[in-house]
């Protein structure tokens, strides 16, 4: 096998090549002085079976892996697997008001052109993959983030939103600590309400778990309810950290941040490397 990297996933697709084992082949990724990208891969592919991974955010990341799609699939591989750490528009799985596109399905069929299989990491609803008519498997990058948590010595776990309980309870499972989750209203982009409730918090390191932190606004609300009921410490756990318009300075609200390498950050301190490895074994 070889691992082909786009320019969003140099870092997990080093650690998935050094696991499998495999031959890592960085793409050639610049833009034209008006913005427009120009892609190679100049490594021969052909009969090769490949993992072409590449994160979709920022956009422009998304459309880098459209255009290194097409650069394989003249490269003549035997099979051809699109790893997707992170799929963007992943919320907008659906239409929500009449005359809006169905962001989730749009790009799906567009990511299938050239491509065998797909594999992503906690996709935001699973409904997504549904999209597809190619083998698609979503796998979970929560034990790579449940590794950190024990070396830290986690003693309860929380999701921040109903959405999140199952990572907090897959989570909990894992670290063999109790679980609880919150309730929460989003207002607008940037602003959530969480429902205060009474949790056996004090004196325990809590870690509050979610498939993306994007503003940080979720994670904040609830890190507050905890902080105020008396926890030892308070640590940020997601998947995927897109860490946007402040979000840094918010998270300073925690002890820790542990984000993975799905969307490489300065928190990206673990890898769903191994996860996805095992993922592209079960898709044969
Ligand atoms: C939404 O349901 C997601 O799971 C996250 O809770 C959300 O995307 C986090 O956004 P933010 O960091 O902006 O609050």
């Amino acid at each position: 096998m070889k691992v082909v990297s786009g320019s969003a996933s140099v870092r997990l697709a080093k650690e998935l090549a050094r696991i499998l084992p495999a031959d890592l082949i960085v793409a050639e990724v610049r833009a034209f002085a008006d913005g427009e990208l120009h892609v190679r891969v100049s490594d021969g592919v052909a009969g090769e079976d490949v993992a072409l991974v590449q994160t979709t955010y920022p956009n422009d990341k998304l459309l880098e892996l459209f255009l290194l799609q097409d650069a394989l699939a003249d490269a003549a591989p035997s099979r051809v697997t699109v790893v997707v750490p992170y799929f963007g528009y992943g919320r907008q799985d659906k239409r929500f008001q009449p005359g809006e596109a169905i962001s989730s399905r749009a790009i799906a069929k567009r990511l299938e052109i050239g491509a065998d299989a797909l594999l992503t990491v906690d996709v935001h609803n699973g409904g997504v993959m549904d999209y597809f008519d190619i083998p698609a498997l979503d796998i979970t990058g929560m034990p790579a983030l449940a590794r950190r948590f024990g070396e830290l010595g986690v003693e309860m776990v929380l999701a921040p939103d109903e959405n999140a309980a199952r990572h907090a309870e897959t989570v909990g499972g894992l670290i063999k600590m109790p679980w609880d989750y919150l309730k929460k209203e989003r207002l607008d982009s940037w602003t959530v309400e969480t429902e205060v409730k009474a949790l056996p918090v004090k004196g325990r390191c809590v870690a509050i778990v979610d498939d993306v932190v994007s503003t940080g606004g979720t994670m904040v609300s609830a890190a507050r309810i905890v902080q105020e009921q008396g926890s030892r410490g308070v640590v940020a756990g997601c998947v995927h950290g897109l860490f946007v318009g402040g979000a840094k300075e918010r998270l300073q609200a925690f002890d820790e941040v542990v984000a993975t390498d799905t969307v490489s950050s300065d928190y990206s301190v673990v890898s769903v490397a191994p996860e996805v490895a095992q993922g592209l074994q079960k898709l044969g």
